[in-house]
């Protein structure tokens, strides 16, 4: 094999070789004596010490070294002179080796599958990247893996494109299960949400509610908590508001009556426009939660406070019930674990967000572990993010990003991406990320993710067609 360097500066784990080959690349793995370094950046350099001007060298941080037994970390730098060589792909396969290895790519620049650590699925994952970067195609890559191992996956798909994504792939036995959201079609089953997962606030993403409306609906909310538990439907909150209507009349509560009237006109008419939407139970999420199984919730139709709304109750009913499952409390459970799949995650963890579906997604970001439920967030303004969801996911793939208001704040989120790897992010192609943390032992991994052959469907959006001239007595119209 072409050797790719040399040695020519060591200390602690990092080191600088000389380049000799045109196949070292920011992100390559190479082999120095007995240990494995990545190259983590390249510069053209004049240093006297590398004798010669515009010398080529790469800096390597060095992650172990082999022993009969494994890898090990190193304890003192490099020898000088050490020649590099570019790991095979045999070397790169048994560093990337683990128990519920799954693999999405190959390793960039090479024919080694890119490994990587799918067990650590329940420490949650973010996969960040400008629009047409490839994260759909990269997290349906992802979701076919974790199912050829039998991971219950629930996805919200906003774009309704998963199903399409999915069948041009290899699911081994699982099944593909789509329910609709808001409109039916066929051969799909609908998704409904019980309308006592909605707050207060949520209610102001379907109708618009002033500040004393959202304060007397809080006391409606509460009315009919007090009298139903919790299992009601909009016809009960609705009578629960005409009675506060009429308590205020009588003047006993802090209450006016055109608040609790301007409030039920505009509960009638969200009921009117979300009636297949919100129901008294819902759908059951035990039921979608099941090993070789996909569950795709189409809410492509469906409007954003909609969405945020099946992501809360989603969010809310998979923690509550794997709590339950797992302490065998009362109350309804949720048998399997999940890998939970949220694409345009900052409409539903936004920082500035308030809708109960962004608690409910930081509940689950901080004790979800503990319980089996895996976060997957999916997102090209990783900047709108509340940090304390990005935070918790200890894996990041990143692919092509160039705002430097996303970087920051990807900097800042997680603890394992490094300066180089941020300056990394500009150069990226379509279809290649950069994964770190959990799920990877190395620093970090550059990957060429699996294309997926989808139907070629390039047309032109401005081919027209031309009016046709109609011909009366001689003249044209
Ligand atoms: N791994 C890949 N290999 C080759 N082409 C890809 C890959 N991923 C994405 N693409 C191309 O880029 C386009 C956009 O990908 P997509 O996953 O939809 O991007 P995003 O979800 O980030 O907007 C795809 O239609 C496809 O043509
Ligand atoms: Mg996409």
């Amino acid at each position: 094999m072409e050797r790719a360097g040399l040695v020519v500066e060591s200390g602690g784990t990092q080191c600088t070789i000389k380049v000799t080959s045109d196949a070292v690349e920011t992100g390559s793995i190479l082999k120095l004596g007995k240990a494995f370094g990545i190259v983590t950046g390249m510069r053209f350099s004049e240093d006297e010490k590398v004798g010669g001007r515009h010398t080529l060298t790469a800096e390597v941080q060095v992650f172990g070294e082999t022993t009969g037994k494994g890898i090990k970390g190193i304890k003192k730098p490099l020898e000088p002179y050490t020649k590099a060589y570019p790991a095979s792909v045999g070397e790169l396969e048994g560093l990337l080796d683990c128990l519920d290895k799954i693999s999405f790519g190959k390793v960039h620049g090479t024919d080694a599958r890119a490994f990587v650590n799918g067990g650590e699925y329940d420490r949650h994952t973010a996969i960040l990247a400008s629009t047409g970067a490839g994260k759909s195609f990269l997290t349906a890559n992802l979701i076919k893996e974790y199912s050829l191992k039998g991971l219950p996956i629930l996805i919200v798909d906003t774009h309704g494109e998963f199903q399409k994504l999915l069948k041009q792939m290899d699911v081994g036995d699982s099944v593909i299960d789509v329910h609709t959201v808001g409109r039916q079609r066929q051969g799909m089953e609908m998704f409904t949400i019980p309308v006592s997962t909605l707050s207060c606030h949520d209610f102001t993403h379907f109708t618009s509610l002033n500040e004393n409306q959202v304060h007397a609906l809080d006391m409606v909310l509460n009315k009919v908590y007090n009298t139903k538990g919790d299992k009601y439907s909009m016809d009960d909150v609705l009578s629960a508001c005409d009675e506060l209507a009429e308590e205020a009349e009588d003047n006993s509560k802090k209450i006016h009556v055109e608040t609790a009237n301007a409030l039920g006109r505009r509960l009638k008419g969200m009921a009117r426009s979300f009636k297949n939407i919100f129901t008294v139970d819902g759908t059951d999420i035990n039921s979608l939660v099941e090993p070789y199984k996909i569950t795709i919730i189409d809410t492509s139709l469906s409007t954003q406070g909609v969405r945020q709304s099946v992501v809360s109750y989603i969010s809310k009913k998979l923690l509550d019930g794997r709590i339950n499952k797992k302490h065998s409390l009362e109350g309804e459970t949720v048998d399997n674990v999940v890998l939970f799949v949220v694409e345009e995650a900052h409409n539903y963890g936004g920082a500035s967000l308030d809708h109960s579906c962004k608690r409910q997604l930081q509940r689950i970001a901080s004790e979800g572990r503990k319980f089996g439920v895996g976060l997957l967030v999916v997102s090209q303004k990783p900047s709108k993010i509340d940090e304390e969801i990005l935070s918790q996911c200890n894996t990041g793939i990143y692919m092509h990003i160039t705002n430097p208001r996303d970087k920051d704040h990807i900097r800042r989120s997680f603890e394992s991406i490094s300066d180089d790897i941020i300056k990394e992010l500009d150069s990226l192609d379509v279809g290649e990320c950069i994964i770190t943390g959990a799920m990877v032992k190395l620093p970090f991994l550059l990957c060429t993710v699996d294309k997926i052959n989808m139907p070629d469907k390039k047309e032109s959006k401005l081919n027209f067609k031309k009016p046709e001239k109609i011909k009366t007595a001689g003249f044209d119209y």
